[in-house]
């Protein structure tokens, strides 16, 4: 009698991974897709349809399915009430149409972003694990985690108008954590929108089967020790972008920018001294007032110190003032300015010609700075930035935060100190911490070994469910 065949090999673990539609969380979602797929894991992603016209001009041959979600919030997102919208809009349309996509795939696990905690819904008495990919600093997590903590020790809301006031109920903070570093949102009293739902939706985390983190254990060690007494399986297997180059055989890594990148900024550069220049910019959704953009530009014209700037075309408000830029400033941007309305930025950090970088703290923008060593000076605009910029100055010793203030005269001054005065003790600790950051995403590195034990661990999900 003929032998038996044996049985065919296992399909490949199925993974949906469903990011928040914004630049930041798409980015950092498509990162972590890159980092499976060579795996050998089979990836559905979710997107909105703006967002998938936007990547497939963009992405070549990306080795996994995109699925297309009709119907979504699409506009700007820089007040907390549009992203409150988006997420309402979210958690309508999509929760029915992912629970059917759980139901008629086989799916071995969902990997969503964390601020989506509806997927939780989707996959309830399914069996299907959900991981939540929280896209912000463990820092931020956990403040958004500890709102509540805040409010019952009275810290939230706050009284009185000081917000240079320390606090002290975010655990592992309490030496320099100050009102002015919570999260914007913290600032408009407990009825406020989006702190109560960013705030319930993190304290669900520990409903999920597991969290991913993009960050590294020598950065935020200690704080996410505080999470995990709550949330114990985490793997931090950040800084993606560093480690998605590490583990890469190709030297084209694919950019997910959602925008045109002008790559002129790059001949602009060739053509500057070593460590002579200022990048500037303030990621995918900040806007600036009219007058915040005048007086950015009279610091960084009356600097004297050559610079880059990123002018999106929407970053000022749609409804401020359009009119000319005043002749001095025009003059000075073409004697010692380039402006782009977006750049190659992970390319415009690491080249010679930098010497620092004027951001908003967002946290891919942060972690871009770290990795490619360059001091910051920070201006946040809104949620979890505030509380990176504290940690740029406070914890890491990466460079100064100038929040909340937005005037000539202090952009000059911080951009002087920054640039000339500190810059041998900035780019000291900034090099000290490249050097932790590339050996986490090393072979045997923490990140490393995270990522290996994440998909092992998806495996296994898989097997356990075809078991079931
Ligand atoms: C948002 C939030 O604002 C941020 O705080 C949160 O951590 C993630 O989502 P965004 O404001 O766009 O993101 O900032 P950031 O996280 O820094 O992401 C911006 C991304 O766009 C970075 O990866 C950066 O490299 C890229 N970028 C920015 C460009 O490629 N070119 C540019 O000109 C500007």
């Amino acid at each position: 009698m003929a032998p038996e065949p044996p049985p065919p090999p296992p399909p490949s673990p199925h993974v949906l991974i469903f990011p928040f539609p914004a630049q930041g969380h798409v980015n950092a979602m498509l990162k972590l897709t890159e980092l499976l797929l060579p795996a050998g894991l089979h990836i559905t992603y979710l997107i909105t349809a703006k967002d998938h016209r936007s990547l497939t001009t963009r992405l070549s041959h990306p080795g996994f399915k995109f699925h297309v979600i009709q119907g979504l919030y699409e506009g700007p997102m820089d007040t907390g009430d549009k992203l409150s919208l988006l997420l309402d809009c979210l958690t309508e349309t999509t929760t029915p149409l992912l629970r059917n996509l759980i139901i008629d795939h086989p799916v071995s696990c969902v990997i969503a972003d964390g601020i989506m905690d509806f997927a939780l819904a989707a996959a309830e008495g399914t069996g299907v694990p959900v991981v939540f990919f929280r896209t912000v600093s463990a820092c931020a997590f956990w403040a958004y985690f500890s709102i509540q903590d805040l409010i019952n020790s009275g810290e939230l809301p706050f009284e009185g108008t000081n917000l240079d006031e320390r606090i002290v109920n975010v655990k592992g903070m309490e030496g320099f954590l100050r009102r002015r570093d919570l999260p914007s949102f913290c600032r408009s009293g407990l009825s406020n929108r989006t702190l109560q739902q960013v705030s319930n939706i993190t304290r669900r985390a520990p409903d999920a089967d597991a969290i991913i983190l993009n960050t590294f254990d020598d950065l935020e060690g200690p704080i996410v020790s505080q999470i995990q007494k709550h949330c114990p399986n985490i793997y931090t297997i950040g800084p993606l972008h560093a480690h998605l180059k590490s583990r890469s055989t190709s030297k084209s890594i694919s950019s997910n920018s959602l925008f045109e990148e002008d790559k002129t900024c790059i001949g602009w550069l060739d053509r500057q001294s070593p460590k002579s220049v200022l990048y500037v910019s303030f990621g995918s959704i900040a806007t600036l007032t009219r007058d915040q953009l005048l007086e950015f530009w009279y610091g960084l014209v009356n600097s004297k110190k050559r610079f880059l700037w990123v002018i999106r075309e929407d970053l000022v408000s749609s409804n401020d003032d359009k009119s000319k830029v005043p002749l001095e400033l025009e003059e000075g941007t073409k004697e010692r300015g380039y402006l782009v309305g977006w750049a190659p930025q992970e390319d415009v950090l690491v080249h010679r010609a930098v010497c620092a970088f004027l951001t908003h703290n967002g946290w891919n923008s942060t972690l871009e700075s770290i990795v490619a060593g360059v001091p910051m000076i920070s201006w946040p605009f809104f949620a979890d930035q505030q509380i990176n910029s504290r940690f740029v100055e406070a914890v890491w010793k990466l460079g100064l935060d100038m929040k909340d203030t937005c005037n000539r005269a202090t952009v000059v001054r911080i951009v002087n100190e920054v640039m000339k005065v500190r810059k041998d003790e900035f780019t000291g600790s900034a090099n000290q911490m490249v050097k932790l950051a590339m050996k986490s995403v090393r072979e045997g590195g923490s990140s490393y070994c995270n990522l290996d034990r994440l998909i092992e661990d998806i495996k296994t999900m898989s097997i356990q469910r075809k078991d079931k």
